[in-house]
């Protein structure tokens, strides 16, 4: 039984909350509909404020609508039966919503940032923003306008936590990923990291993703019922 899990998870894991994932094998990703680099770059944001806050207050809108499935509701449950174990979850997402933190996960670490958040491009002070968020917005911390934007990583930005990452990769026994087409680095680059630590690593995907080769076990199917079903395997049967 491995004591220390490192789980990554990916939009595939909100997918069956209703909010849509970015590339998938029928072309009908949110990539496929919205170009990323006029609305997911920092350049973007400079050329077109406008249309870079309007796409993100779509998604903060859908997001608003979502619930946790039962794949976020089994993570929690996971870290709480190791916690009572004295054993560690990582949960490291690439999603920007609040999913995980609604079904009851304490620590989650959002390497791509949160939508649920503002951070001025002047000041970087960091914020709640639950509502749109516009050009004429003024940050409530420096009282400059136009600067907000939302919290997320944008595609040539550095990833956020990236040394937690790395030590708590180092510190567990398995790698789980959840979720992800393995398309985009440097999440895609962690099961090869795993691996080199010596790490057992598992896939947990509606369909094999693109390093789908790097994992010693892979289960796919619906993450809603593949991943209570693997957690019940771990943990079912404990004194939880
Ligand atoms: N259950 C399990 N897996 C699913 C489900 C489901 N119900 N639905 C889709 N999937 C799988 C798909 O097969 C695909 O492999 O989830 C994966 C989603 O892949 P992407 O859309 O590429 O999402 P992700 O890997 O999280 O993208 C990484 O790319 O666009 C950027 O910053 C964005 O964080 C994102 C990053």
């Amino acid at each position: 039984m491995p004591q220390n899990i490192f789980i990554l998870t990916g939009a595939g894991v909100s997918a069956e909350s209703g909010l849509g994932t970015f590339r998938d094998k029928q072309g009908e990703g949110i990539w496929a509909k919205f170009d990323p680099m006029k609305l997911a770059t920092p350049e973007a944001f400079a050329r077109d404020p406008e249309a870079v806050l309007a796409f993100y207050d779509l998604r903060r809108r859908n997001l608003r609508d979502a619930k946790p499935n039962a794949a976020h509701l089994a993570l929690a449950r996971l870290e709480d039966s190791l916690a009572k174990r004295g054993e560690t979850l990582t949960l490291v997402t690439q999603n920007i919503d609040d999913l995980h933190e609604r079904a009851g996960s304490a620590s989650v670490i959002h390497m791509h940032g949160e939508l649920l958040k503002a951070r001025c491009g002047r000041c970087e002070a960091v914020r709640s923003w639950l509502d749109d968020l516009t050009v004429a917005h003024i940050c409530p911390n420096c009282g400059r306008a136009g600067a907000l934007r939302p919290h997320v990583v944008w595609f040539g930005e550095m990833p956020l936590a990236m040394d937690l990452i790395d030590r708590a990769l180092r510190e567990s026994d398995l790698f789980v990923a959840i979720g992800t087409s393995g398309a985009v680095y440097p999440a895609a680059g962690f099961v090869a990291e795993a691996r080199a630590y010596g790490l057992r690593t598992c896939e947990i995907n509606l369909e094999a993703a693109d390093n789908a080769r790097l994992f010693d076990e892979q289960r796919l199917g619906p993450a809603s019922e593949m991943v209570p079903a693997w957690v019940e395997e771990l943990v079912g049967g404990s004194t939880e």
